[in-house]
């Protein structure tokens, strides 16, 4: 695409005069979303493990939501959940830090003749929701992109953009092993990845628990709470990765 043709939500920093303590969320902590390349490769990749439509269709059951909800995707990407919710929605706003992403999920939204997902530039810390407060929130595999003290402003912000009694959906690398013995279960859960998936895997994860953000459940629960939201359900898989349903606390 030529055009960029998602609406330009984004303040930038200078614009929005962002004090200069802000967290810059635009300087992404890891893996490479403004590379091309790896842009282009990201659905094949991820989709060797994940199954985007079976995640969608799960989460909106999750969230009981129907044609009339309306959502924000809060770092979609390549648009694993929004494109796959949209016919079973009623309008999806998605948002992403990253212009290539976001560009690569819009490509395909026009490619499928959907009409129902606005696209945003902007962040969990900088995007300004100016429609009404929506229904629900989806997060996945994007919170560890910010460090703890900045997840819990990024949380609080959600549940402004939430009508009250509102959803939001988390799912993360969310870390429940016993710290205790951190170094044998990374290196085992690193090498048992590794084999399943190639050595391209066990590079992104040796740079996940180098330079990435991600959390233990305890504290995750700690920021939500405090954010304003009752945790309904709290899933740990594999000690590596959590599922968090909660509501808006009236
Ligand atoms: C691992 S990808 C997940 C994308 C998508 N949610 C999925 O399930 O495939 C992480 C995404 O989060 C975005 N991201 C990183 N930091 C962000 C932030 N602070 N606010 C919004 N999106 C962010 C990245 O640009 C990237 O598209």
């Amino acid at each position: 695409m030529d055009k960029e043709d998602f609406s330009d939500n984004f303040s930038r920093p200078d614009e929005r005069k962002v004090p200069g303590w802000q967290y810059d969320e635009t300087k992404l902590c890891g893996a490479k979303f403004e590379r091309e390349e790896y842009v282009d490769g990201y659905d094949e990749h991820h989709q060797r493990f994940r199954d985007y439509k079976k995640e969608a269709e799960e989460g909106i059951e999750m969230l009981a939501l129907d044609l009339q909800s309306t959502l924000i995707d809060m770092g979609c990407g390549t648009g694993a959940f929004a494109i796959n919710a949209a016919s079973r929605l009623g309008k999806i706003y998605a948002v992403d830090v990253s212009r290539a992403m976001l560009k690569c999920a819009c490509k395909k939204a026009k490619e499928a003749d959907i009409k129902n997902i606005e696209f945003y530039h902007g962040g969990f810390l900088t995007y300004k929701h100016r429609a009404e407060p929506v229904d629900a929130v989806v997060s996945t595999l994007v919170s560890h992109h910010l460090p703890d003290f900045w997840k819990l402003i990024a949380l609080k912000r959600l549940t402004q953009m939430l009508k009250t009694d509102g959803k939001l959906l988390l799912f993360d690398v969310v870390f429940s092993f016993d710290p205790a013995n951190y170094e044998s279960f990374i290196t085992g859960y690193i090498e048992s990845m590794a084999e399943r998936m190639g050595d391209e895997m066990e590079k992104e994860l040796e740079t996940h628990f180098r330079r990435e953000f991600s959390t233990f459940g305890w504290i995750m629960e700690g920021l939500l709470e405090k954010a304003g939201f009752i945790i309904e359900k709290a899933d740990y898989r594999e000690g590596f990765f959590a599922t968090y349903l909660c509501t808006k606390k009236a």
